[in-house]
Parts: C-alpha cells; sequence; structure tokens
C-alpha cells in the first residue's frame, strides 16, 4: 500500500516536473525565438486576414446597368483604346472574334477600321497552311503575351463585386454581381506599396483578395489620348476598360435586356387573355350560382 501512494507521489512529481525539467534544459534563447516566430505566424496571418477583409470593390455606375441599361458605344470605343494601348501588352483576348467589333450593341467600328484594326495586331498561325500570316477581321484577338496574366476575354463574368451579406446575395440584388467594378477596384486601388516574395514582385491591392497582385499598376493619368478629349485619369480609363471587359464577356446583353423585355410583355398579354377567357368560359356557370 505505501509503495502504490510512494508510487504514485513520484509519477505525479515527474509530471509536474517535466515541463519546467524541458525549460530549464532549453536555452533561453531558443526559448525566445520560439516565441517569436508564433509572433512572426500570428501577424502573418492577421495581415492575411485583413487583406481579406479588406478587399473592396467600389460601386461604379455603369450605362449597362439595370434592366434597360445598354452599352454606350464611345465608351466601348475609348475601352478598346484603352485595352490596346495598354493591356494588349501582357493580356489577350482569344476568345473575341475580331470582326465582332463592327456589330450593332458593341463598338461598332466601321468595317474598314476593323479590318485595319486586325491587320495591325500581332500575325497568326494560319488554321489551314500552318504558316504565319497577318491577321484578318474573321480571326480571334492574340492570345495573352505574358503567361502570368489571364486571358481577360471572360474576366467580367468570372469575378465578383459583391457579395453577402452572410450568404444571402442581398448586395448582388442591389448593386449586380459587379465582375466590371472589380475590375475597375483592381486598376485603381493599388496602394503604391511593393514586397519581393520568392524572388518576384507583387504591388499591394486593396480589391484584389490577399492584398498582394502580381500585375505591376498598368494605368498612369494621361496615358491614353482620346480623340473626343475624354477625361484620361486613371478612374476614367478604369470605367471605360472595365466596360469594354464587360462588352467582351456578354456582347449581347443589349440583345438579350431586349428580348426579355418583349417576353414580360409578351407574359403580360397573354395573362390577360387567359384571365378574360376563364372569366367567359365560367360566366354562364357563376352567374346561375348568384340567381340561386
Ligand atoms: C505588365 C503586364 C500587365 C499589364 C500591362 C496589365 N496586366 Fe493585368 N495582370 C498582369 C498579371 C501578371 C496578372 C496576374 C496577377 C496575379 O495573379 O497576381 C494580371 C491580372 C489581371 C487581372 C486579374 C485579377 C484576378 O482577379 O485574377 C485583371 C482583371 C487585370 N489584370 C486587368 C488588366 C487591365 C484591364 C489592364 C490594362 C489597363 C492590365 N491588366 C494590364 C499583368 C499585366
Amino acid at each position: 500500500m505505501i509503495r502504490k501512494i510512494a508510487l504514485t507521489a513520484a509519477l505525479s512529481v515527474l509530471a509536474l516536473a517535466a515541463p519546467f525539467a524541458l525549460t530549464a534544459s532549453e536555452t533561453g534563447q531558443v526559448a525566445l525565438s520560439a516565441t517569436e516566430t508564433s509572433h512572426a505566424d500570428a501577424q502573418a496571418a492577421a495581415d492575411q486576414n485583413t487583406g481579406h477583409a479588406e478587399s473592396h470593390v467600389t460601386d461604379v455606375a455603369f450605362p449597362f446597368e439595370g434592366p434597360f441599361g445598354v452599352y454606350d458605344r464611345n465608351q466601348l470605343q475609348r475601352g478598346l483604346q484603352v485595352y490596346t494601348e495598354v493591356c494588349s501588352a501582357c493580356h489577350g483576348l482569344k476568345y473575341v472574334p475580331i470582326r465582332t467589333l463592327g456589330d450593332r450593341g458593341g463598338p461598332e467600328l466601321p468595317t474598314k477600321q476593323v479590318r485595319a484594326y486586325a491587320a495591325n495586331l500581332a500575325p497568326v498561325d494560319d488554321p489551314d497552311t500552318g504558316e504565319s500570316r497577318d491577321r484578318k477581321a474573321a480571326d480571334f484577338f492574340p492570345k495573352s503575351g505574358d503567361p502570368q496574366a489571364p486571358d481577360l476575354s471572360l474576366m467580367a463574368k468570372a469575378r465578383k463585386g459583391f457579395s453577402g451579406p452572410y450568404g444571402l446575395g442581398i448586395n448582388q440584388l442591389i448593386h449586380g454581381i459587379g465582375g466590371p467594378e472589380y475590375i475597375y477596384s483592381i486598376l485603381t486601388d493599388f496602394t503604391g506599396k511593393t514586397k519581393e516574395q520568392a524572388g518576384k514582385t507583387f504591388y499591394q491591392n486593396s480589391a484584389f483578395p490577399g492584398g498582394w497582385i502580381a500585375m505591376p499598376p498598368p494605368l498612369q493619368n494621361g496615358q491614353v489620348e482620346f480623340a473626343d478629349g475624354s477625361p484620361n485619369d486613371v478612374a476614367h480609363m478604369a470605367k471605360d476598360v472595365s466596360a469594354f471587359l464587360m462588352w467582351t464577356a456578354e456582347p449581347k446583353l443589349d440583345a438579350r435586356k431586349k428580348t426579355g423585355f418583349l417576353a414580360v410583355i409578351f407574359l403580360g398579354v397573354l395573362a390577360a387573355l387567359l384571365y378574360l377567357t376563364n372569366k367567359k368560359l365560367w360566366a354562364p356557370l357563376k352567374r346561375k350560382q348568384t340567381r340561386l
């Protein structure tokens, strides 16, 4: 019995002493660096979190919003110019046929200009002969020149600007999905800070999830001269190019809205006719009932 108690006591003393023994065996230096690492980790996690929490997207009033909104042709032309002069150095639009630049509801360039635009782009390998030749209006825009830069054809539909609250999506009902707003915010929300990581430079951007983007700020005030003398500060150019990228992602938006509007009118008329037919069919029976 006494033996048992002694054994338990000895074990508990050992158990209690173990952590102290460990701490004692380690040098103060090691213990300190351990706490420092955990601090650094916590800080990194906090940075990451604030990056996410702060990634905010500005709501921009685009002319194509709302049930009756349509694209502004002049804005699309300006956006095309910004894309051509700035973004196309890195980003491609490989899903967009060049001829659609002349389509109704788009930038509506005259056919001659569309052909000239196509001829000015990088040559293409002919799918039939395999030989390099000038690009024609029937070809697509080139693909991204920089392998790191994503293709922008569908970017405006692939990203969302608004979400929540609590996953309900009510913000998207009010403000729209926010793809073009997201692109606008990416272009305008560079903070100017940079960091090196794994041999690459990252630029702090408060709209990009995570807070650091590999794209250098592409726009500077006054970089693009518009023929119509429109304002060419960063915010205006960003707005125009975002509208243009919305068009590349959804070129038939105008037609879709028109069809939808006609369908609603048609359903309204149909509903009225059905109601009247129903009234007429039941009229004899109903009359009898009221006479009773
Ligand atoms: C110097 C090359 C370069 C230029 C010029 C450039 N970009 Fe980028 N862009 C990149 C790279 C690289 C990435 C990938 C960044 C990443 O994933 O961190 C990127 C990413 C993006 C993204 C995607 C963000 C996401 O959610 O994945 C958008 C949108 C974008 N660029 C729009 C534009 C627009 C619009 C222009 C023209 C005004 C432009 N870029 C000009 C290199 C460039």
